[in-house]
């Protein structure tokens, strides 16, 4: 169990029972080393609760409570917070048992769980653009830290591959002869059949029947459109490979495949005494919501000429993914503007009964990407920036930053660095934001030595390797020992690692991971600067306890790397 926990639980049983019932101790690690090691606010809202004087209480918390197994010395501090300081041979004797396993400490809190994890999910009718990078990101790192905790994690690529744009794009490849080399580039092939569109009615009208006999299972519309399909998702799984995402085709399982369930959902939202009509159209009224003349708003799932919708689909996967996959939790990364769509399926899903009370409907949303005008983010003619000409100019710059710091490197070496670092820049600039707010994506700011940036966070991983290189053979491990103030300091910031990676879990923010990582990173250099390490007076004991705790660094922050989909280099 992480500290914060050990200590949330131990304090929250004694100020509950003072209070007389169930209180939260609100543990936290200390913002200042003056407050102690961790720090717990609890008492003021207990005694609260019950009527009495906050420090008064604390001073009832510190007589009844025995944490001497833990801390050396707890103290009243301000109205009635309590500080922690914890004891160094306990804090010593939690990192040998954290450097014990690849878990490095963290563990499966209660029972694992089927996680369904919704991400990607790019339209095929065109070329992935960044819109999709940062749900695929975000995605793959959420999917990664949930695995690492033992859940089982499947992952759901929903694109979108059905729909009105297929019968204009299948024309148009019947027009083009089909062939496959127009199809390189989708961007364009997709420009050009809707110009067509747009100016040709028999062409518009072509397209429209071809929708028609494509949904109801044309064999040759059916044969052109997997065609199609095969070449954009290529497309796509190009870019997961060069990103190192874990999604395959495997994983894709778009809204196509939900066509045969959506007049089964239709008919069990009317069994279920939800279903509405309305102008024609077939739908839900949700009284939590208003449309523009404040009346409930109609979820419409069919429309009046028989078509069904974005809503539709996601009901019948919803199903699935609770019926079929067995998921208790489904986390839908998407930019925040479909939060209101979420939110209302989840409403008439539960309500139909078509997902279980125990399930954990979430929507994960992120903000934009903005340019450094603060506009959306786009090319300097004003296009979208495609996935695959950003991830070029990402590896171009980590290819500059590493000559700059290296100028006699073999072209080999430069392109390997190169994208592992440029990858790891772009993914991280994501990551260590908090996901929910929009971000401005600056070159400069990512691809940089200092700050909180991936390529700062591999050079500080590169240069503990590098001690091991020079420490040779004589670089054993010994136990660790928390004499000096930044040794402790670094110490009780290692065992935080479980704590991060929980809250990950826990509130999809991977953001929390790498802020912990860069605390991380700033404990170790004052470790560093102050407490040498391979120095001919180091005594072998410091020596050997001082390599395991930069071993124990190393390991952090690669396996916290890691969990955000970033490698990490011995040398850079
Ligand atoms: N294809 C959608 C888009 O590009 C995202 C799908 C998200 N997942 C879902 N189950 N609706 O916006």
């Amino acid at each position: 169990m992480n500290i914060r926990t050990l200590l949330d639980q131990r304090l929250g049983e004694v100020i509950s029972a003072i209070a007389g019932e169930p209180c939260d101790a609100l543990v936290n690690v200390s913002s200042k080393p003056q407050f102690g090691d961790y720090q717990a606010n609890g008492c003021m809202a207990a005694a609260k609760r019950a009527k009495t004087n906050p420090r008064a209480f604390a001073e009832e918390v510190l007589k009844k409570i025995d944490l001497s197994d833990i801390a050396d010395s707890l103290e009243i501090a301000g109205p009635g917070f309590i500080n922690i300081i914890l004891r160094q041979d306990f804090l010593e004797a939690q990192l040998a048992t954290m450097a014990t396993t690849d878990a490095l400490g963290c563990e499966l809190a209660g029972e694992a769980q089927t996680v369904v994890v919704d991400f990607s999910s790019p339209n095929l009718a065109k070329e992935m653009h960044v819109g999709h990078l940062r749900s695929t990101i975000i995605g793959d790192a959420l999917g990664r830290v949930l695995e690492f905790l033992g859940h089982s994690v499947i992952r759901q690529n929903h694109v979108g591959d059905w729909g009105t744009q297929f019968g204009m794009l299948l024309n148009y490849m019947n027009e083009t002869g089909g062939e496959t080399t127009t199809l390189a580039n989708l961007e364009e092939f997709y420009r050009a059949s809707k110009q067509r569109f747009d100016e040709d009615e028999a062409f518009a009208t072509t397209s429209r029947e071809m929708v028609v006999k494509l949904q109801s299972g044309d064999a040759d519309c059916k044969a052109a459109w997997q065609q199609f399909l095969d070449i954009s998702l290529g497309h796509c799984q190009t870019a997961y490979d060069r990103l190192g995402v874990k999604l395959t085709k495997d994983d894709v399982r778009g809204e196509s495949f939900y066509n045969d369930d959506l007049p089964i959902v239709v008919k069990d939202l009317d069994t279920a005494g939800l279903l509405k009509e309305s102008d024609g159209a077939r739908g839900v009224f949700l009284d939590e919501y208003r449309n523009k003349d404040d009346e409930p708003l109609f979820v419409i799932v069919q429309k009046s000429d028989g078509g069904y919708l974005y809503a539709t689909t996601d009901l019948a996967a919803m199903r699935f993914r609770t019926g079929e996959i067995n998921a208790q939790r489904i986390l839908y990364v998407t930019d925040s503007r479909q939060g209101d769509h979420f939110a209302q399926v989840f409403l008439i899903a539960q309500r139909a009964g078509f997902v279980p009370e125990h399930v954990s409907l979430e929507h994960v949303p992120f903000g934009m990407m903005l340019g450094d005008d603060g506009k959306p983010f786009k090319t300097r003619a004003g296009g979208t920036v495609k996935l695959m000409d950003l991830l070029d100019e990402a590896t171009t710059r980590a290819g500059d930053l590493v000559t700059s710091k290296n100028p006699g490197i073999t072209d080999e070496a430069r392109e390997t660095i190169a994208a592992i670092v440029g990858i790891g820049a772009l993914k991280y600039a994501d990551l260590s934001q908090n996901r929910a707010s929009d971000y401005v994506f600056a070159w400069d700011k990512m691809i940089s030595l200092d700050g909180n940036t991936a390529p700062y966070m591999q050079y500080a991983y590169a240069r503990i390797r590098s001690i091991f290189r020079k420490a040779a053979s004589n670089a054993d491990l010994g136990a660790i020992v928390l004499g000096e103030p930044q040794e402790r300091a670094l110490g009780n910031k290692l065992l935080q690692f479980a704590e991060a990676v929980d809250a990950v879990a826990r509130s999809a923010m991977p953001n929390v991971l790498c802020s912990y990582l860069f605390e991380l990173a700033g404990a170790y250099m004052s470790f560093y600067e102050s407490c040498p390490v391979l120095k001919d007076d180091v005594a072998p004991e410091t020596r050997a306890s001082r390599l395991a705790l930069c071993d124990l660094v190393a390991r952090t922050i690669q396996t916290g790397l890691g969990l955000l989909g970033i490698e990490t280099l011995e040398q850079m």
